[in-house]
């Protein structure tokens, strides 16, 4: 015997009771299900439609809501509402992995996004970030081609080494990425326990108008720590949400994560003398030239109700500026300032903006872009055009934005650059020298060697000269590990 439900409680979706939910209508007890079952038919149709497509990329993730308060006084450098002296922000942060689809183990190596989001009382301000401060590349031109490397093959439907490798060796501005991904970072003991980076250089401007180039920090309050080969694949084993179900449950214990947030800031003027190219998104600035000024602290304080609802549909993008903070000219901030909101009006609808989520909570809204699929929000009789002589505010002014930049010349394709030690291996090298210690040295060689397992021949040869080129020992302790291990 089933359990007794009481009937009647449910609704269908016009509010009218239902009879019952667990008996569908039929002609007597074996007879046919009839169409006009408006509840059972509601039901399948529903369920047909109960998901949206995930992200492409980063489809594996999770997040919590929590608050931004500024310790630190950055007012010399920006105006933005939420880093002003004693502020408090309502946020919002998501964590993911790159590659993996949706149901894919948190703990597979791979880099992390950082996506956080303050709900200001100028605007959503969003930071989409990940957990090494650099990139695989500088031309989003080779984005989706970067992007399906690292997913399936087009015939069997599987990951494959080759194909990872085909493709960092033959762009190899990813060396400094890959190098960050093979060392201890691409295995964080949890998301609590990593460190997060615009990676992109951003632009700030202060009340005087004045601008500055600026890179965020997120720096982990809790250490940072990360796992080995090993734990990393036990635990893939046991419970591929691992990350998702550290953070839940951190969280419940009232254990809430924090980080503080630094900020490297560049006087405008300096860009174009530096010794790196400061927009290059494969380079990091170092901290000597420009060292971190605190902002302040995130802390994660309060778990989604609905992981749906709050996580799967939130649509982060850099787009989401405010006053006083702007892009800077990386061509790959340029593209995806483009690139996620129309990513999201295919994944989640025109209007997920309208979704509580997506929209302002401190900040006043209005914005003309009206109707279309799922409506929700709306301004009742007012006007739907500007200019209007009813009483809709609308803009009216004719300005030079206070965070643009001069540029001219003739239209080109081209990497060219004119920084002194704007070259695809230095930073690499100088990660693996200087930075990592013996012990992550010898781990590193065990994991890029173990990468190159079973890669064809002709890209293995283009992995031996890649590694040469970040570091001649490394590159030599790489090749010898392969060869005595095939
Ligand atoms: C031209 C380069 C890039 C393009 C075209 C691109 C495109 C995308 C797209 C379409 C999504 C899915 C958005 C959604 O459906 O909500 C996404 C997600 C994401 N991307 Fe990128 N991406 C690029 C580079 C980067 C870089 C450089 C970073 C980090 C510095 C990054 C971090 C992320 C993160 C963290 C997410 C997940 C956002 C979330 O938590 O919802 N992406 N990207």
């Amino acid at each position: 015997m089933g359990q007794q439900l009481p009937a009647g409680v449910s609704t269908r979706l016009n509010g009218a009771p239902t009879e019952s939910d667990a008996h569908s209508l039929t002609v007597g007890n074996d007879g046919p299900i009839v169409l006009h079952d408006v509840h059972l038919v509601e039901q399948l149709a529903h369920f047909n439609r109960e998901r949206v497509a995930e992200r492409s990329p980063h489809a594996k993730g999770s997040g919590a809501f929590g608050t931004f308060t500024v310790t630190g006084d950055v007012t010399a450098y920006t105006k933005a509402a939420p880093f002003q002296p004693g502020v408090e922000t309502p946020m919002l942060a998501r964590f993911s992995t790159v590659a993996g689809e949706q149901g894919s183990p948190d703990t597979w190596r791979d880099v992390r996004g950082f996506s956080v989001r303050w709900y200001s009382s100028e605007g959503n301000l969003d930071i989409v970030g990940n957990n090494t401060p650099v990139f695989f590349l500088r031309d989003p031109l080779k984005f989706p081609h970067f992007i399906r490397s690292q997913k399936r093959l087009p015939s069997s439907g599987l990951r494959d080494a080759t194909m990872q490798w085909d493709f960092w060796t033959a762009s190899p501005e990813s060396a400094h990425q890959v190098t960050y991904l093979m060392g201890d970072r691409g295995l964080p003991a949890s998301w609590r326990h990593m460190h997060g980076f615009s990676s992109h250089t951003y632009m700030w401007v202060n009340e005087a108008g004045e601008q500055f180039w600026v890179k965020y920090h997120f720096r982990t309050n809790q250490g940072e720590q990360n796992l080995t080969n090993a734990e990393a694949a036990t635990i893939a084993g046991q419970d591929a949400d691992y990350h998702r179900r550290d953070l839940y449950d951190a969280i419940e214990r009232e254990e809430f994560p924090s980080w503080t947030l630094k900020v490297q800031i560049m006087p405008f003027a300096e860009a174009k003398e530096y010794r790196f190219n400061p927009f290059d998104l494969t380079k990091t600035w170092s901290q000597k030239d420009y060292p971190l000024i605190e902002v302040g602290t995130m802390e994660l304080n309060r778990n989604p109700a609905n992981f749906y609802a709050q996580i799967e549909q939130a649509a982060f993008s850099p787009s989401n500026m405010i006053p006083g903070t702007g892009i800077s000219p990386d061509k790959m901030l340029m593209a995806r300032v483009f690139a996620y909101p129309d990513a999201q009006r295919a994944r989640i609808g025109s209007n997920f903006h309208q979704l509580p989520v997506n929209r302002p909570v401190t900040a006043e809204f209005n914005n003309y872009a009206e109707q279309g699929h799922m409506q929700y929000a709306h301004t009742g009789d007012a006007p739907g055009y500007a200019p209007n002589s009813y009483g809709r505010m609308f803009s009216d002014a004719q300005v030079t934005v206070d965070n643009g930049w001069e540029s001219d010349g003739a239209l080109v394709r081209s990497a060219a650059t004119l920084h002194a030690e704007d070259d695809d291996f230095g930073q690499a090298g100088t990660l693996v020298r200087e930075v990592f210690d013996d012990a992550q040295r010898d781990r590193f060689v065990e994991t890029v060697s173990g990468a190159l397992a079973g890669v064809a021949e002709e890209v293995l040869v283009r992995a031996f000269a890649y590694w040469r080129n970040v570091d001649e020992t490394i590159g030599r302790r790489i090749e010898e590990a392969v060869r005595a291990a095939a």
